[in-house]
This record gives structure tokens, sequence and C-alpha cells, in this order.
């Protein structure tokens, strides 16, 4: 069954899912196109945005979202994830998943009947890809030529840009300390696509460089969920790399600031950048839904 588990699960339509968010958030679309569809939403972890706009998109669409704490769920009592993804399928069209884990989210998706589509893993969170995605059309016109920089912990969410980005025609810098660099695999995968796109990927912990040029100043949490053990040390270590409106005027006139969101004021951004006219943080935060309707409409459809 097909899963959006990665961005390169959807390396080829990328252009047509967000095409269709543009047409979905525009109302040009049919009414209620998922009525009588159900979808499971397993969270392993704390979620505001993605809980409610999966919630919200599928009642849109004319179907519903049931929610599961994996708190409350047998799997998270030792239930193995063969016997619930077998299971689940059996009782609904969809399966959402916010995990601990990334290997959890692949054999999930290898057992399910139905598409798994990731809410974010420990590697990447394409949902919010495509979310920023429709943000950046909407505020700079068009993503072919434009360049996004991608400032602090080489996560979840700069892997997912690290992908999406190139397939859209932009080019993509990485300004994080040694030691904090995205995954491996996933910045080779970039640059492949970066090479067949004719756009550039680089990584750099010198800031100057990697904000040469730049339409999208983006940031995130310097402690993922997860990390709060190293909390102490990345504080140390992210220091330099804080947006703030020194770092901010090295970016093309004109340029976004965006953020997934939840931030913290102070620490990876400075309340004068956030809050400030640059930031699209909003529209970025409602177009999770307005992508997301998309991504259910083309999986569960
Ligand atoms: N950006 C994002 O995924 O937010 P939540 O953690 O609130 O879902
Ligand atoms: N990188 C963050 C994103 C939260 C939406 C985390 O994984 O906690």
């Amino acid at each position: 069954m097909d899963s959006l588990l990665s961005v390169s699960d959807i390396k080829e339509d990328v252009k047509y899912i967000l095409d269709l968010a543009s047409k979905i958030k525009a109302g040009e679309m049919e009414e209620k196109p998922l009525e009588g569809k159900t979808l499971a939403m397993i969270f392993q972890k704390s979620s505001t945005r993605t809980r409610l706009s999966f919630d919200v998109g599928m009642y849109q669409l004319g179907g519903r979202a049931i929610f599961l704490s994996s708190n409350d769920l047998q799997m998270g009592r030792g239930e193995p994830i063969l016997d619930t993804a077998k299971v689940l399928s059996r009782f609904v069209d969809g399966i959402m998943i916010r995990a601990i884990k990334h290997s959890d989210v692949e054999e999930l998706a290898e057992h399910s009947d139905v598409p798994v589509i990731s809410g974010l893993t420990d590697l990447e969170h394409p949902c919010q890809a495509l979310a920023d995605m429709l943000t950046i059309k909407e505020h700079l016109g068009d993503w072919e030529g434009k360049k996004i920089c991608f400032v602090g912990d080489g996560n979840n969410v700069c892997n997912s840009l690290l992908l999406i980005a190139p397939l859209l025609g932009m080019d993509m810098s990485v300004a994080c300390p040694k030691g904090y660099e995205p995954n491996e695999a996933i910045l080779e995968t970039a640059k492949e696509y970066a090479s067949e796109n004719g756009t550039e990927i680089t990584v750099s912990d010198d800031i100057g460089v990697a904000l040469e040029n730049v339409d999208v100043v983006y940031t995130d949490v310097w402690v993922s969920m997860g990390d709060e053990a190293e909390a102490a040390q990345r504080k140390l270590d992210f220091a330099p790399f804080q947006v703030n409106a020194d770092l901010m005027s090295l970016a093309n006139d004109g340029a976004i600031f965006m953020h997934c969101l939840p931030a913290i004021r102070g620490q990876e951004v400075t309340s004068e950048v956030i809050d400030g006219p640059q930031s699209v943080i909003y529209d970025e935060a409602e177009n999770r839904m307005h992508a997301q309707k998309a991504v259910l409409y083309y999986y569960l459809k």
C-alpha cells in the first residue's frame, strides 16, 4: 500500500499535491470527497498543529478522524506493530502516525493494508514540508530559482525540507554547528534531486556563507522532542545560530521568516523576528491543514 513516510514517497507528485492543496484552499474542490472515510491518528508524542489539522481536515472533507494516544492503545503496552497494522486496517481507510522511531512507522506501513501517513518521526516531517512549500509559493510567487536557508539543528524538519526544495526547483543551504548536520543518507538523496533539477544544496557552519542570496530563513527548536537529555549542551552549541535581526539582515530584502512551531522566543529566534513583518508563521501553520487535505484526498480517495 502506498504510504507517505518521506518526501521521497511523493517525489513524482509533489507539484500535483501542492497544486491540489491550492485548489482545495481556494474552494475549487468537490464537496466532501471523503464522505464515509475514517482516519486513525496515533500519537506517541505531543502535538497541536498536526492533530488539529488532520482532524479538522478530515471533517471538512466529509470524513472523520479518531485520535488514538499511544498510552491508551494496546500498542503502548507492547502489542506488536504487525497486529496493530492488520487490525486497524480492518476498521479505517488510513492511518496517520506521529512516532518516536521512524523504523516503527516503516514497520507499520509494511504490514498495513491502508495508507500510512507520517505526522513526524525522528527522521522526517513530510507534511510540514508540504505546508511550508505551499506557504513559500503564496508569499514568493514561485519556488523556481528561490533559495531557502535552514538555520540550526539538522533535524526531521530540516531533512524533509532538504528533499522537497530541489524537487520544486529551489536551492537550499543549511547553517548548523558541527555535529548537528542533517541525516547523511537524506543529504545524499537531496543532492541527487538537486543535480536532477539543476539546483544546489550546501551545508555549512558558516552562517554568513549559508545566508547568501536567501529568500526564506527557516529555523526550528534546538531541542526536539526526544532530545531533552541534551538540552543544556544544545543551548550552548546553538547559541551563535539564533535567528535575530542581525542574522535576518544577511538575507535578501523581502526575505520571509518561517518556523514549523512550536517555537521558543529568545532561543532559536528572537521575538523581534518571529513576531515581526517578515514572519509568516501563522500562514504556515494554517497551511498544514490545506496541504494535508490534499494528501488525504490523494491517498484516501
Ligand atoms: N509543526 C508541528 O508539527 O506542530 P505540532 O507539534 O503542534 O503538531
Ligand atoms: N523538530 C521538532 C519539530 C516539532 C514539530 C521536534 O521533532 O520536536
